[in-house]
């Protein structure tokens, strides 16, 4: 049995049925409702035209984001406040973006006016900071942006915050049981619990699993891949969590870098910045850990610095659980650890010990919204000087994101000194034979896998330079 989509937009009630579940939000504003203040520019989350706010139920408060209307399939929707560009008037943002020049052709003008409107929101004084995040994934060919920061900046002194919800309207869309919408033979289920996603994982194995979709919405929108049967982890709350324990933290399957990034940013200052450099807020808002880990990309920001803290994979089925280091969740380009029926539960991260050295570093061409050429991650026991362990990982090295086991080898029992660091660079060229491609050449990335262990070793020995926030040109 299929139920409609059920959801308010800008405040009205939407029942929708009759449209292929990977119906895009972009899609359905533009073709359906003929709100068209939403713009189509890239098609897969990159220039932020098509930004619209989602707001849903957390704890009995209304929890206001921004995404990509692009990439994000309609009925994940349902129970949600949908927010457009329509639905603003002209508010403190608006107002600003027009007294400051902010706008010249306008094309791009909705999408910013969308981030910097749930910016302003959700901070009761934005940063600049703040204020660029929310803005790192709305491109503007026009303006050069300084009118859009100036507008932006304009806004935040109004403190006027104008999202707005019938709440008791959305709870009445709650849903007790699973949500299961059907088209045309292809079929969308979003269930509640693990055990209900581990039992409608079993009853379709061939389905494909969506976390915040800013993957798979990809194979939609661009490879045009005709998905038969999708199941949504987004409704399903114990996978929503992160919990701090004694033994470090526990992020559920589906909890996105936004919600993760806190927890995570607090094991090392570098490890705030490769946040702030995943992709956008936007993406950031949708995208999850799982699903960074699930995709098995080698270039993935995720998995180097996880491995290198030594996290845990949580997999889970219908037929049980089990528990494996996430580097041996990566097994070849394209292939991963996970059985049919599979989904991760949850990612299990090690505390670091005060001894434990560890550094985070992404490189690529620009600071906002860009894809690593190398991501690397260093974890060093030190102990009276020496290294007791080291557990290094990069990505975009190898097929997969990889561990320098050469490299750890050599350094392991030795003073942490250049002359050991200096050794192990050099058996990194037996970890790695990294490929040449539209990122960077095959040369340029073991010379920098090589110097980002050195400029690890020089950081730990020049601790004022440990809290630099490595910016643009880094
Ligand atoms: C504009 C843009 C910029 C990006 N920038 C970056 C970046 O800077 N760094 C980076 O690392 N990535 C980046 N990405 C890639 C992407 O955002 C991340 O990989 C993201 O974390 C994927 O998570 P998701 O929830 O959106 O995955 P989805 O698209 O929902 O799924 C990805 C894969 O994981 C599977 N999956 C999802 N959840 C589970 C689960 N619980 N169990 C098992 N399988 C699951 C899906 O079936 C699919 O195969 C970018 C993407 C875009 C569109
Ligand atoms: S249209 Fe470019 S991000 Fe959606
Ligand atoms: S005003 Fe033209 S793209 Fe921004």
């Amino acid at each position: 049995m299929s139920d409609a989509i059920k959801f308010m937009l800008n405040n009205e009630m939407r029942a929708v049925s009759g449209l292929p579940p990977t119906t895009t939000i972009l899609q359905y504003l533009r073709l359906q409702e003929r709100l068209t203040g939403t713009k189509e520019g890239c098609a897969e989350g990159d220039c932020g035209a098509c930004t619209v706010i989602v707001g849903k139920l957390e704890n009995g408060k209304m929890a206001y984001e921004a995404i990509n209307a692009c990439i994000v399939f309609l009925p994940t929707l349902d129970g949600r406040h949908l927010i457009t560009v329509e639905n603003l008037g002209m508010n403190a943002v608006q107002k600003a973006m027009v007294s400051c020049h902010g706008s010249q052709c306008g094309f791009c003008t909705p999408g910013f006016v969308m981030s910097l409107t749930a910016c302003m929101n959700n901070h009761e004084n934005a940063s600049d900071e703040n204020i660029q995040d929310a803005i790192s994934g709305n491109l503007c060919r026009c303006t050069g942006y300084r009118p859009i920061l100036d507008a932006a900046r304009q806004a935040n002194k109004s403190q006027e915050r104008h999202l707005k919800t019938d709440m008791e309207a959305l709870e009445g869309l709650q849903r007790a049981r699973m949500f299961a919408y059907e088209h045309g033979g292809r079929q969308f289920f979003s269930p509640h619990t693990p055990e209900d996603l581990a039992e409608v994982c079993a009853q379709h194995p061939g389905a494909t699993l969506l976390g915040g979709g800013t993957d798979v919405g990809l194979w939609v929108t661009k490879r045009h891949k005709h998905l038969e049967t999708v199941i949504y982890t987004g409704n399903v709350a114990a996978l929503r969590e992160v919990k701090k324990t004694a033994a470090g933290l526990e992020i559920g399957g589906a909890v996105s870098y936004a919600h993760a990034f806190e927890s995570l940013a607090a094991y090392d200052p570098s490890m705030e910045v490769l946040l702030r450099r995943f992709a956008s807020t936007q993406i950031r808002n949708l995208g999850t850990v799982g699903g960074n880990i699930a995709n098995g990309s080698p270039i993935g920001d995720g998995p180097p610095p996880l491995i290198a803290l030594g996290a845990r994979l949580v997999l889970r089925s219908k037929s049980g659980v089990r528990e494996i280091p996430l580097e041996e969740f990566f097994i070849a380009y394209g292939k991963q650890a996970r059985e049919k029926g599979e989904f991760v539960e949850k990612i299990i991260v090690p505390a670091k010990p005060e001894n434990v050295l560890f550094r985070v570093y992404k490189i690529s061409k620009r600071f906002d919204q860009d894809i690593s050429a190398v991501c690397a991650a260093f974890a060093i026991e030190l102990r009276d000087g020496k290294v007791a362990s080291a557990r290094i990982a990069f990505g975009g090295m190898a097929g997969t994101p990889k561990r320098a086991t050469h490299a750890e080898k050599s350094l392991t029992g030795k003073p942490w000194s250049e002359e050991a660091v200096r050794g192990a660079m050099s058996e990194m060229e037996k970890d790695y034979q990294p490929l040449t491609d539209m990122r960077a050449s095959a040369g340029y990335r073991m010379q920098v896998a090589q110097n980002l262990l050195y400029r690890c070793f020089v950081e730990s020995a020049q601790p004022e330079t440990e809290t630099r926030v490595y910016g643009y040109g880094d």
